[in-house]
């Protein structure tokens, strides 16, 4: 009896656990990727965002269609997910980093970033055609059509030595 207990106990226990390092990866905003993803030599993944119109598509926004939740669900990673994993992410952000890579908190630590495998373990993602048109589609009033392999060439942001 008491080792039938003991085992159900240890099976919840593996239960949460997984639970809750499966749904607790929070969303840390584009200052933390900044600081190790900016230098020309790695690829200025950071810079090359800022200059794109992920990083501004709020800027795309009057003051009404800011607060629209109608539109920030495209236009910014903050309007898009639930309010209680923003844990430094700012709605101005735009489309950012997170958006197609996924919550950072689990992987944004240099000895988890340095292995692939580590990342994509504590929630990274590689982010193919199924990422984009979660915003790329028909949904959207401006919406052009979605060519993935020349939409992706555009936001191209490579890191040298990996590539
Ligand atoms: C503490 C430093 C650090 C921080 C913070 C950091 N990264 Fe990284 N990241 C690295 C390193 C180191 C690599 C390995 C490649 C390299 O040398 O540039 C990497 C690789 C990556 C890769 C490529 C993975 C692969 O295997 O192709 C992605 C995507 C990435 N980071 C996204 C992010 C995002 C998004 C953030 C912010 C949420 C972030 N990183 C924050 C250091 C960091
Ligand atoms: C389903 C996702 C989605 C929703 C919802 C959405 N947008 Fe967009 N919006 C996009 C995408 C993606 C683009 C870029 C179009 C392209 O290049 O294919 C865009 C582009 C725009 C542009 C720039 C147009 C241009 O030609 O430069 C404006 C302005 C805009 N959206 C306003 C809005 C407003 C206002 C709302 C809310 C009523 C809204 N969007 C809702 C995804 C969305
Ligand atoms: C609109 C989606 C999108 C946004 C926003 C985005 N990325 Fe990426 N990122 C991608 C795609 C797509 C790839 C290519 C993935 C692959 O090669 O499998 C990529 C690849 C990378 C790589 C690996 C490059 C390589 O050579 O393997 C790094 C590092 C990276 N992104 C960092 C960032 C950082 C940091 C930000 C924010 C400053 C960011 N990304 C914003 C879509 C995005
Ligand atoms: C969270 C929603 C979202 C995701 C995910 C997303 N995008 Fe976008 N994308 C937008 C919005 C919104 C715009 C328009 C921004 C603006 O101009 O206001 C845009 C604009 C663009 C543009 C510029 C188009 C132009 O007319 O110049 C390119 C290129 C692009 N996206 C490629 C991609 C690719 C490739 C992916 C997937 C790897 C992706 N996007 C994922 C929302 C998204």
């Amino acid at each position: 009896m008491y080792i039938k207990s003991l085992l159900i106990a240890c099976f919840l226990f593996f239960l949460g656990g997984n639970y809750l390092t499966a749904q607790n990866y929070e969303y840390v905003g584009v200052a933390k990727c900044k600081m190790c993803h900016n230098k020309t030599s790695t690829g200025a993944q950071y810079k090359i965002w800022a200059q794109s119109k992920h990083a501004k598509a709020m800027e795309s926004l009057n003051a009404t269609e800011k607060k629209d939740p109608k539109c920030i669900k495209c236009h910014s990673t903050a309007g898009s997910v639930n309010k209680d994993l923003l844990a430094g992410l700012k709605m101005s952000e735009g489309v950012s980093c997170e958006s197609c890579h996924g919550p950072g908190s689990g992987y944004k630590s240099y000895s988890v970033m340095r292995s692939r495998k580590k990342s994509l373990a504590k929630g990274l993602i590689l982010p193919t055609k199924e990422v984009c048109i979660r915003c790329h589609n028909t949904e959207s009033k401006h919406y052009k059509k979605f060519n993935y392999d020349e939409y992706v060439k555009k936001i191209a942001h490579p890191v040298p030595s990996i590539q």
